[in-house]
């Protein structure tokens, strides 16, 4: 029997105005074409599905839709927490939602946080200091050249070629630009060269997943309950070198129609084997549910050892054109397919079907 189904997003036409606006301010917004194609795909499973504008409104279009459960792909727009208002609320209301929750999307906006629970549990993600002030002094360990990029932000925002900086003066000159920016603390990494490759993943882990790697290499590594979608490596060979050879805020939205990538990626058996299992632990230990992305670069100096930069538990689901639509796409599995496969695994989790 079909679901009534409240599909629920931010659209960037929708966005809050404001006086000094930067121009990427919404970047990490939804498109109207990303809601209607999530719409069409409920529908064509024989649910009934409405979109609702993510913000405050839902206090009182939702008691009068009514829905079963919401498909939720809500990025916010205020606070250093801005994706998990929407799933709270809806916990408030008690209504069920798919992807993960309030918890998970607070810590993973934030990366210096997410870092820190990767590290806690021994998983590779490269060095970093967080700068709040232009002029703190910068940790000896940290060695040029370093990658500098605003802690909470989405859609390569502030990403650039400019982002890899080879000395103080340039740190300090990328450090004021941000900071002013973006206002909120700056995350500088070690910036890793190398490829770069995206997994997805769809599901629930329902089996035990070791957590620490590599110090128990030898433990059982259950990923039960996930699907992997085919890795997809930005074919960075395309680009010109003013991008760096970094995903930037430019490949992501202004060149979005024309992506270069290799997909599934070029990887050994044992690379990708353990790049499933670094997906599979990042999913665990921060509490992901249903889908998410986890980004990597492989360090050209270190044999492609992989590095965790980041886990998306909210991917861009805009058809023909995110990653984890590209990938699925990859393995046969249509727009259509994808939006119900996320949908269905909310569903189960929340013993709907
Ligand atoms: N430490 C690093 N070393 C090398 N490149 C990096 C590093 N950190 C980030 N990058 C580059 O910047 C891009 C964007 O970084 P990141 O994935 O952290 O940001 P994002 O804007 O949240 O991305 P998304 O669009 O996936 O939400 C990466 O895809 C990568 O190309
Ligand atoms: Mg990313």
């Amino acid at each position: 029997m079909g679901l009534n189904v409240a599909v629920l997003a931010n659209l960037k036409q929708n966005a809050p105005r404001y006086e000094g606006m930067p121009a990427d301010a919404w970047d990490d917004l939804d498109s109207p074409i990303t809601v209607q194609a999530i719409c069409a795909a409920l529908e064509a499973s024989g649910h009934r599905a409405t979109f609702l504008e993510g913000n405050l409104s839902l206090v009182e279009t939702l008691p009068k839709l009514k829905p079963d459960i919401c498909f939720n792909i809500c990025e916010g727009h205020w606070g250093d927490s801005r994706e998990s208002h929407v799933p709270a609320l809806l916990e408030m209301m008690r209504i069920p939602y798919t992807g993960s929750g309030v918890l998970t999307l607070a810590l993973t906006l934030d990366k210096p946080m997410t870092k820190r629970v990767l590290a806690f549990h021994g998983l590779p993600t490269p060095p970093f200091q967080v700068f709040e002030r232009v002029d703190e002094p910068l940790d000896e360990d940290l060695t040029f050249p370093l990658f500098v990029k605003p802690s909470r932000e989405g859609t390569g925002m502030g990403v650039s070629g400019s982002s890899i900086v080879h000395s103080e003066a340039e740190l300090r000159d990328r450090l004021a630009e941000q900071l002013a920016h973006y206002r909120q603390p700056i995350l500088v990494e070690r910036f890793i060269r190398g490829r770069e490759v995206t997994i997805g993943v769809i599901g629930n882990l329902s089996g035990p997943a070791a957590r620490r790697v590599p110090r128990d290499e030898a433990a059982d590594r259950v990923q039960a309950g996930l699907r992997f979608l085919p890795a997809l490596e930005v074919d960075f060979s395309k680009y010109p070198p003013s991008e760096g050879g970094v995903y930037t805020n430019r490949m992501k939205t202004e060149w979005a129609h024309d992506f270069h990538r290799f997909c599934p990626a070029p990887l050994s058996p044992a690379l990708l084997a353990r790049l499933h299992w670094l997906t599979a632990a990042v999913f665990r230990v921060t509490g992901c549910v249903d889908v998410a992305r986890v980004d990597f670069r492989l360090d050209a100096e270190e044999g492609d050892r992989p590095y965790i930069l980041e886990v998306n538990p909210l991917p861009g689901l805009y058809p023909g054109l995110s990653d984890l639509v590209l990938e699925a796409e990859a393995m046969g599995m249509s727009y259509n397919e994808l939006i119900n496969a996320i949908f269905h695994t909310a569903c189960v989790r929340h013993r709907l079907v």
